[in-house]
């Protein structure tokens, strides 16, 4: 008996070492311990042995088949742990705790606004670009025609870096000088004309109220050719608008003080909620103040690149900066500026775009 056990023993061990998965290890299992198996066929071996021969026989058999139900539970935990971690490795890999929904993120209101304008201009042929948030000097004031000490600045009191020079644009009209460069070639060469909008995010130095932020959004544009003119501001500005708005909205011009821009104007639109009678949200005067804009001031078109100083009106252009942040405020009815910065979700989550 001793014999057959050290014979099974090994086999067993041999066995054992080549079983990788739960299906072998339990073909195994039935051959060793089911009612067919190796241990049953010992057990009939002991009945036919002496009677003196049986107890310790028995006691044999007894310690072999725990000593093998203990590798069984043994190798049966190193599979499913190898199992398991297989499973998290693959890319079919998942939990089945987590929940079945998970939170989903939307847009920013200003994203919103700022996307739809971006297709807006985009449909009517204008190029949208990106303009960095720190900016020089030159381009931010001395490009636009705004020399230091110029008063017009005071009203641009913005974040200066302690790298010399260096400051948080206080408008998206520091991008303008950049964009004649890079598009003025296209323009004298080819006759292609500069259509461009670039919103972007603005700094300036504000006491913070529902009203006024430090950090706002805006959304220039340019458009500079041969024969440009007032009208075909007005047309682009109206254009827009009803498309934002969703509806034909009646716009003036007044004038308005830009030194970038010559002649300058503030453009309204008429209150959207009474129609121009007069009421709350337009301060009874039947307009809101949008945009201002203008033709794009010879000096500006000068350090751009556009004209020489010998033929200073051969290209002329229009030029609008629209207050994203004022447009979204209308749009979507908010009343309080400082929604935006918040970042608190609960409100953040409401706007869907349309
Ligand atoms: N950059 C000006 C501002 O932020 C707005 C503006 C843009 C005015 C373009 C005229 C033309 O106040």
């Amino acid at each position: 008996m001793k014999d057959r056990i050290k014979e099974l023993k090994e086999k067993f061990s041999a066995q054992l070492g080549t079983v990788y998965d739960q299906k072998s290890l339990e073909e195994l299992r039935l051959a060793f311990l089911s009612k067919k198996g190796h241990v049953s066929a010992l057990m009939s071996e002991l009945a036919k042995l002496p009677g003196d021969q049986k107890k310790e026989a028995g006691a044999l058999i007894n310690s072999f088949k725990q000593e093998i139900s203990a590798h069984f539970d043994e190798k049966m935990e190193q599979i499913r742990k190898a199992e398991e971690e297989r499973l998290i490795n693959s890319a079919e890999s998942y939990d089945e705790s987590l929940p079945e929904e998970r939170a989903r993120g939307s847009y920013h209101p200003i994203t919103l606004v700022q996307r739809e304008l971006e297709d807006i201009f985009g449909s009517m042929g204008f190029d949208v670009e990106d303009y960095s948030e720190i900016v020089d000097d030159y381009h931010c004031f001395e490009a636009l025609n705004i020399p230091p000490y110029h008063p017009a600045r005071d009203m641009q009191d913005t974040y200066y870096l302690s790298t010399p020079n260096q400051l948080l644009k206080s408008h998206t009209s520091a991008a303008q000088n950049s964009i004649m460069h890079k598009y003025g070639p296209l323009l004298k060469e080819k006759g292609r004309p500069i259509r461009a909008v670039f919103p972007g995010r603005c700094f300036r130095n504000e006491d913070i109220d529902a009203c006024h932020e430090n950090t706002f959004f805006q959304m220039e544009g340019i458009m500079i050719d041969k024969n440009i003119s007032i009208s075909n501001l007005i047309y682009f500005m109206k254009t827009m608008l009803s498309e934002v708005f969703e509806r034909d909205v009646t716009v003036r011009l007044r004038p308005g003080f830009f030194p970038f821009v010559e002649p300058g104007f503030e453009l309204d639109i008429q209150c959207l909620i009474c129609g121009g009678k007069g009421c709350s949200s337009c301060k009874d005067s039947g307009w809101l103040e949008l945009c201002p804009c203008g033709m794009i001031h010879p000096n500006v078109l000068k350090y751009g690149g556009i004209n020489s100083e010998e033929d200073p009106y051969e290209y002329t252009g229009f030029a609008f900066g629209l207050g994203l942040t004022r447009l979204a405020m209308m749009k979507y009815g908010v009343k309080d500026i400082r929604t935006f910065n918040e970042g608190d979700l609960n409100a953040l989550s409401q706007f869907v775009s349309k």
